[in-house]
């Protein structure tokens, strides 16, 4: 049976050293970091993961403000507002949730959201530091960034040897994770949609890590014995079981059967999901840092 990572616990100790640093800032700078998030529309996941956002802002010591727009917002509305929070000295972090409502387009809205600003790390600035190699001088888009914390708590800060396997290709994960894993010396190998035998790829990897969107799609035979597998999917399912109406969070990982099989598992929920809130915090005071010109702590 393999070790359960423990997502809650990691992100508990980062968010503890956010807040420290937060402190810090406040105390020798009289600087309070700010975030920003923004979200338009009703979808109720979105509203949970955006509210538990400014909750942990909150409880790090930040400034937190939410701009929550109406689904029939215009992207120039939209625009508009980022603007806004681009020239206040106040705000060192933006987010807008994602996804956006069909009728806008999420990449014009993503790339006007200043460099130093894009606590997403989904700015063509940030994202190409990260592609080029430059781990420190931009933003790295939380998902990821948290997901590798979890890797090096379990294979140190060096994956020479090891082959990795990242199943799925977004700008938000399955590409930052990638050039994450090389960057750390990993082998690696991105699977997709398009991808012949994935399950064939999948059993060569050392670090497994699924980001895919579909239920418990990764089964036992996918995974290497003594494989670390991490599950990057949230994906609500109907749970008769519980009752009528009912429903439960599953993984893109068949998690039972699969811990079987690896050395590390993380579970849904608690594993990666924890960790990207941790690293959004990361990421804000990290910007509020750099915005007085002062040395950035390391998370
Ligand atoms: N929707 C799901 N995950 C994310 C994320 O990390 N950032 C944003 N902006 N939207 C998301």
């Amino acid at each position: 049976m393999a070790v359960i990572i423990d997502g809650k616990q990691s992100a508990a100790a980062v968010t503890d050293m956010v807040a420290k640093a937060a402190a810090r800032l406040e105390q020798e700078a009289g600087l309070k970091p700010g975030l920003a998030v923004v979200i338009v529309g009703n979808d109720p996941a979105s509203h949970s993961y955006v509210n538990a956002k400014s909750r942990m802002a909150k409880q790090c010591g930040f400034t937190s403000v939410q701009h929550t727009l109406p689904e029939q917002t215009t992207q120039a509305e939209l625009q508009a507002l980022v603007e806004t929070l681009n020239t206040d000295p106040a705000v060192h972090g933006i987010l807008v949730q994602l996804p956006l409502p069909a009728h806008l387009q999420s990449e014009p809205v993503i790339q006007s959201i200043r460099p130093e600003k894009d606590v997403d790390g989904l700015h063509v600035v940030n994202s190409g530091k990260l592609a080029s190699g430059d781990l420190t001088s931009g933003l790295i888009s939380c998902t990821p960034a948290g997901a590798m914390i979890l890797v090096r708590n379990q294979h140190g800060a060096d994956l020479s040897g090891l082959n990795a396997v990242v199943i799925g290709r977004s700008n938000l994960f399955g590409k930052p994770m990638g050039l994450l894993l090389l960057a750390a010396n990993a082998t690696v190998t991105m699977a997709h949609s398009r991808t012949k035998d994935v399950a064939e790829v999948c059993r060569r990897a050392d670090i497994l890590v699924a980001a895919v969107g579909r239920p418990c799609m990764v089964k036992a035979d996918w995974v290497k014995p003594g494989a670390t597998v991490i599950d990057v999917g949230i994906n609500r399912i109907d749970a008769p079981e519980k009752g009528e109406g009912k429903s439960r969070l599953v993984g893109d990982v068949a998690f039972d059967e699969c811990a079987e099989v690896a050395a590390a598992i993380t579970p849904v929920p608690g594993g990666v999901g924890p960790m990207t809130i941790a690293m959004l915090m990361a990421n804000t005071v990290t910007a509020a840092y750099r915005s007085v010109g002062r040395p950035v702590p390391t998370f």
